[in-house]
């Protein structure tokens, strides 16, 4: 299968009708898209836009967030079993926001992720630095130690269901987007790092997103690097034109 696919992440965004009008505007614009196509919305919308997506082969919807346990008194909370059963067939793990706003770290999200992929899930995990670390010049050390964390004991089966999505905190939501360079730098880290403990067949086929203002005008230039697979959309998903549009650029 190609590595290249564009996520949608609507974040908490969009009413039910909202959601299903946007996601029958893509669908209109795109038709068979040429590419692995993802709506990240939000829990309460994953069944009907599921639904809306029969018989539109090259769609899927993706999680936002899940628990890492099976079952129980966890109130509020939704498992990995529960949302592959609504048809999901990707969740987004370890969003710089749920790092921040929820306390996640990269222990937690190992445990996610090995819940999802248990479920038949396939984790699209974020990871990425902050603006000081980047200032500092020690991105690499430090996400590469979130991807250590988070994926170092996966097993090569386990490893193959997981896409990856570096997205810097200082590019998410800020208009400000990582350089074509800056991005393909950190990917080529972030496969070579793949590589040197899954081998080279795993991380010549692991795909690798870039996230953080991916808009229109800067998409085609970005997934131009030979290591930016596609990209995980906030803002401009929530624009049918705008994601058809760095869909296209793919
Ligand atoms: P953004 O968000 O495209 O609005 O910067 C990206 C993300 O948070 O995944």
């Amino acid at each position: 299968m190609s590595r290249t696919m564009v996520a949608g992440n609507w974040k908490m965004n969009t009413t039910p009708r909202q959601g299903h009008a946007l996601v029958r505007d893509v669908l209109e614009k795109l038709g068979t898209p040429p590419t692995r196509v993802v709506f990240g919305v939000p829990e309460i919308q994953l069944m009907a836009v599921h639904e809306q997506l029969t018989d539109h082969p090259g769609y899927a919807v993706a999680a936002q967030n899940m628990h890492q346990e099976p079952r129980g008194a966890y109130t509020g909370e939704v498992s990995a079993e529960m949302l592959a059963d609504a048809g999901v067939a990707y969740v987004i793990l370890g969003h710089s926001e749920r790092r921040e706003y929820a306390g996640e770290d990269d222990d937690l999200i190992n445990r996610k992720i090995v819940a999802a992929i248990a479920a038949g899930l396939k984790p699209i995990y974020c990871c990425g630095e902050k603006l000081a670390i980047r200032e500092a010049g020690n991105q690499e050390v430090v996400v590469g130690k979130q991807v250590e964390q988070a994926l170092g004991s996966l097993s090569p089966e386990q490893i193959r269901e997981v896409v990856i999505a570096y997205e810097p905190v200082w590019a998410i939501g800020t208009g400000v987007t990582a350089s074509s360079e800056q991005a393909q730098q950190m990917h080529d880290y972030l496969r070579r790092m793949i590589g040197n403990q899954f081998g080279s067949e795993i991380a010549d086929n692991i795909t690798i997103l870039y996230g953080g203002s991916v808009k229109p005008d800067n998409a085609a230039e970005l997934f131009a690097q030979p290591d930016v697979d596609g990209g995980l959309v906030g803002g401009a998903s929530l624009d049918a034109q705008s994601f058809a549009a760095i869909v296209r650029a793919l």
